[in-house]
C-alpha cells in the first residue's frame, strides 16, 4: 500500500491552515505545503512573529512553531506544489451565491471549480484529491468531469474528508476529533485512496474514530452534521422567546431536557442567534439542493432552523429598543464582542452585525470593543450585510452617516462610559471580570445591559443597580402578563 510523502493545501483560511499544521505536526515524514493566491495571507502565516498569523485560535501558534520549516511550508506557488504533492488537499472558501442561479442559497463552487481545473492541467502523476471544503452532495461528479476532461494519461482519486472543527477549538477539535470521515469509491483504486487518507490520520486517531463511506455518504453528511446542531440551537432559542413570556428560565430549562442522554447537554446554550461561516450557508445549501430534487417539503422543514435564527437576532434588537423607551436615536450602545463566538477573531455571520444594522436604522451611536476583532473589519461585514440583506429585517436602508455611527474601542471602559445601554454579543471570559460597579457608577440612567449570551450574573448585576436583561429569562414580563 503507498504510503504519502507529499501533501499540498490548496487555500490556506480558516480550515485548511489549522488542519494542515496539524497533519505535519503530527505526521513529521510527510511534507505539507498550504498554497494560497492570497499574498498577504501567505505572508503572515510565515510571519516570525507567531502573533500575526492570519487565523486567531488557542494553541495553534505552538503548533506551526513546530513544524513550520521542518515539514510545514506556506507558498502562493501553486502549480509547484500540485506538482510536488501525491495527496492535494481542497480547503477553499464555498460560500453562498449572491449572483445568478442560486443566489442566496446554493454554494459558489466557483473556486472549488478553478482548483480542480488548475490540478488537471498542471498535474504531472497521478493524485489523491481530497474535498476538504463544505460541498453539495455529489460535488465530487463533477470535480472527476473535469478532471478527466483534462487529465491526459494520469489517474487521479477523489475522496470527501469534510472538516468537523469548530473556530475557537479547531486545535483541540483536531487532536482529539470524534471522529474523521472519508469517502471515496468503492473500487479497488477508490479503496486503495481511502486507505491512504487513513494512514495520516491514523497517526494520532484511534482506528475506530475514522469513518469510511462512499462519496455521497461523505459529502452529506458534513450538510447534516451542521443542520442539525443549528436545529439544536434554533430549538433551544425558540423556547427562550416562550421562557420570557412564562417566567421559566431558559438555561434551567436547557439543564432539565439536557440531562435526557437521549437529548444530551451540548449545543442548547440559547444566545442572541448563531453565527460564523457554516450554518447558515450549509443549511441554505441543503435547502436549495432538496428543491433542486424536487423535495420541498424536506426544503421547508430546513429552512425554518435559518427564519429562527433570524427571528432570534431581531428579537433582540428590537428588545433593546422597545425597551429603550421605543427609540435608540441619538443614544449611546456599547457592544461587548463583534466575533460570532469567544476565541476567534473571524466575524462572518456573526450575530453583532445583524443587531447592529438593525439598531442603526433607528440611528443608535454604536460604540464596539473586541478583543480580537480590528476596526477595518467590522466596516467590511456591515457593507458586506448592506450588499447582501438576506433577511427581511435587514433590508430597510441605514441613515447615509451610518459609518459615523460606529465607534470602536481599543478598551472595553471607554465604550461603556456614558452609555445608555450594554449589548453582550460574544461570550468573551474577560467579559465577566469587569469592574461592573464602576461601569455602572459612569453610565446613563436607567443602566440597561443586554447579555445576548448570559454569561454575566443576573442578580449580581441587579444588586449593581444595573436593569439586567438575559435571554429567555423573562421574570419581568411574565409578571407583567400576569397583571394584566
Ligand atoms: P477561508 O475563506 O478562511 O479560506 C479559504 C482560502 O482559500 C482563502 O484564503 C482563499 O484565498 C483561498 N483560495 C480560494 N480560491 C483559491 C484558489 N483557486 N487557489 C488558491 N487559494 C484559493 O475559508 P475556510 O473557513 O477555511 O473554509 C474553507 C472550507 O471549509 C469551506 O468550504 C467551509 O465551508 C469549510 N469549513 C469551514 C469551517 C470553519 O470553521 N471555518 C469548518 C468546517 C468546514
Ligand atoms: C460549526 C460546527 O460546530 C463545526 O463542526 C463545523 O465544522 C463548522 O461549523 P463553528 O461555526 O466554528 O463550527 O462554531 P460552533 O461552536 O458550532 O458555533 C456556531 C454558532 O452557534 C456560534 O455563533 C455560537 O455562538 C452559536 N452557538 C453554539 C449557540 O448559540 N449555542 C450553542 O449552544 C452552541
Amino acid at each position: 500500500m503507498k504510503k504519502i510523502t507529499s501533501i499540498c493545501c490548496i487555500g490556506a483560511g480558516y480550515v485548511g491552515g489549522p488542519t494542515m499544521s496539524v497533519i505535519a505536526q503530527k505526521c513529521p515524514e510527510i511534507k505539507v505545503t498550504v498554497v494560497d493566491i492570497n499574498e498577504a495571507r501567505i505572508e503572515a502565516w510565515n510571519d516570525k512573529d507567531l502573533d500575526k498569523l492570519p487565523v486567531y485560535e488557542p494553541g495553534l501558534a505552538e503548533v506551526v512553531d513546530e513544524a513550520r520549516g521542518r515539514n510545514l511550508f506556506f507558498s502562493t506557488d501553486v502549480d509547484k506544489a500540485i506538482q510536488e504533492a501525491e495527496m492535494i488537499f481542497i480547503s477553499v472558501n464555498t460560500p453562498t451565491k449572491t449572483y445568478g442561479v442560486g443566489k442566496g442559497r446554493a454554494a459558489d463552487l466557483k473556486f472549488v471549480e478553478l482548483c480542480a481545473r488548475q490540478i488537471a492541467r498542471v498535474a504531472n502523476g497521478d493524485k489523491i484529491v481530497v474535498e476538504k471544503s463544505t460541498l453539495p452532495v455529489r460535488t465530487a461528479e463533477s470535480v472527476k468531469r473535469i478532471l478527466k476532461a483534462e487529465a491526459g494519461e494520469h489517474e487521479f482519486q477523489i475522496l470527501s474528508n469534510p472538516e468537523f472543527l469548530a473556530e475557537g477549538t479547531a486545535i483541540d477539535d483536531l487532536h482529539n476529533a470524534d471522529r474523521m470521515l472519508i469517502g471515496g469509491d468503492q473500487d479497488e483504486k477508490g479503496q486503495e485512496a481511502i486507505q491512504a487518507l487513513v494512514d495520516v490520520y491514523a497517526h494520532w486517531l484511534p482506528k475506530d474514530r475514522l469513518i469510511t463511506t462512499n462519496l455521497w455518504s461523505s459529502e452529506l453528511s458534513k450538510l447534516t452534521a451542521n443542520a442539525f446542531l443549528a436545529q439544536r440551537v434554533s430549538s433551544i432559542n425558540a423556547i427562550s422567546a416562550l421562557c420570557e413570556r412564562t417566567g421559566a428560565d431558559v438555561d434551567e430549562v436547557a439543564n432539565a431536557i439536557g440531562s435526557d442522554s437521549r437529548i444530551g447537554p451540548k449545543f442548547l446554550k440559547s444566545s442572541v442567534g448563531f453565527g460564523g461561516s457554516c450554518f447558515q450557508k450549509d443549511i441554505l445549501n441543503l435547502v436549495y439542493l432538496c428543491r433542486h430534487f424536487g423535495l420541498p417539503e424536506v426544503a421547508d422543514y430546513w429552512e425554518q432552523v435559518v427564519a429562527m435564527n433570524d427571528y432570534q437576532k431581531h428579537r433582540f434588537a428590537k428588545q433593546i429598543i422597545d425597551t429603550l423607551f421605543n427609540t435608540v436615536s441619538g443614544k449611546k450602545i456599547a457592544f461587548l464582542g463583534w466575533a460570532f463566538k469567544k476565541d476567534t477573531n473571524d466575524t462572518r455571520e456573526s450575530a453583532a452585525i445583524y443587531v447592529a444594522h438593525e439598531l442603526l436604522q433607528d440611528r443608535a451611536e454604536i460604540h464596539v470593543y473586541d478583543p480580537k476583532v480590528p476596526k477595518a473589519q467590522m466596516f467590511r461585514d456591515m457593507e458586506y450585510l448592506i450588499e447582501n440583506p438576506g433577511s427581511v429585517y435587514t433590508e430597510n436602508p441605514l441613515p447615509e452617516n451610518w459609518r459615523d455611527l460606529i465607534v470602536v474601542h481599543e478598551e472595553p471602559y471607554t465604550a461603556m462610559d456614558s452609555a445608555h445601554a450594554i449589548a453582550v454579543l460574544t461570550e468573551w471570559d474577560e467579559f465577566k471580570t469587569y469592574d461592573w460597579a464602576s461601569i455602572y457608577a459612569k453610565m446613563l440612567k436607567p443602566a440597561f445591559v443586554f447579555d445576548g449570551r448570559n454569561i454575566l450574573d443576573g442578580e449580581a448585576m441587579a444588586e449593581y443597580g444595573f436593569e439586567f436583561r438575559g435571554i429567555g429569562k423573562g421574570l419581568e414580563k411574565a409578571r407583567a402578563n400576569v397583571e394584566a
